[in-house]
């Protein structure tokens, strides 16, 4: 069977890389998280001190080519996790403190260049699932199928929301909400590749839907386009 490329892009916090991780489990492909690299690069910024109090971009673009990123596989959790020159962050970069600087960390056109290098680099053979922002858009703007997922602020935060309870954090539902339209706009008005819907993709709104059921119609539309000719 044909293997193709799957762009899934939208904004934070829709559920992507769920649908994502098991969409690519699903046809047995490669799932890569773009997001996890730039929030590495943005966990690496913030021990270097480059944001935050004494912000210093320039200095992080200098620093570039130390940050060395690898996904590695955990066999025993069936994903892929993350790792920083050597260390796994995997939970390190799904923290607020790395939420709240990734936005700015994402609209360097440096950081992006590198970043959609290495992206384009795990595609080259096709078979997989890439979630992000830019992905459809810039990273394979010839992928066979594009999907665009949207659901209400509201929604996508009370789904933050709970996510970080469940891991121990201690946030309000309302700096949840803040962050999440904060990057919603921060990604949205970007210069370089900001986040828009690719004219021939899917916009896909499950701010009412269960997971099962964006994941049915989300496999179906990948088998109608690996089956086509
Ligand atoms: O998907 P996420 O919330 O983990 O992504 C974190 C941030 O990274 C998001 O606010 C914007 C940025 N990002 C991006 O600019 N381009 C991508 N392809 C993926 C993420």
């Amino acid at each position: 069977m044909r293997k193709i490329t799957i762009a899934i892009d939208g904004y934070s916090s829709t559920g992507k890389s769920t649908i994502a991780k098991q969409l690519a489990k699903a046809l047995n492909y490669i799932y890569v998280d773009t997001g996890a690299m730039y929030r590495a690069v943005t966990l690496y910024a913030l021990e270097k001190s480059y944001v935050g109090e004494n912000e210093n971009l320039e200095g992080l673009v200098q620093d570039l080519p130390n940050i060395h990123l690898k996904f590695v596989p955990n066999a025993d959790l069936g994903i892929s996790e993350m790792y920083l020159n050597g260390q796994n962050v995997e939970k390190e970069i799904r923290t607020m403190r790395v939420s709240g600087q990734v936005s700015k960390v994402a609209t360097i056109p440096e950081v992006r260049h590198k970043l959609v290098e290495m992206q384009q680099r795990m595609g080259v053979e096709k078979g997989i699932v890439m979630d992000g922002r830019d992905i459809g858009t810039v990273v394979f703007p010839n992928a066979e199928l594009k999907i665009f997922m949207t659901a209400s602020p509201e929604a996508r935060a009370t789904r933050r929301y709970k996510e970080l309870l469940d891991r121990g954090e201690e946030v309000t539902y309302e700096a949840v909400l803040e962050n999440v339209q904060k990057r919603d706009y921060i990604d949205s008005t970007r210069e370089t590749s900001p986040l828009r819907k690719a004219d021939d993709s899917i916009e896909f709104d499950n701010s009412d839907m269960g997971l099962e059921e964006q994941f049915e119609r989300i496999l179906n539309f990948a088998q109608r386009v690996i089956l086509k000719k």
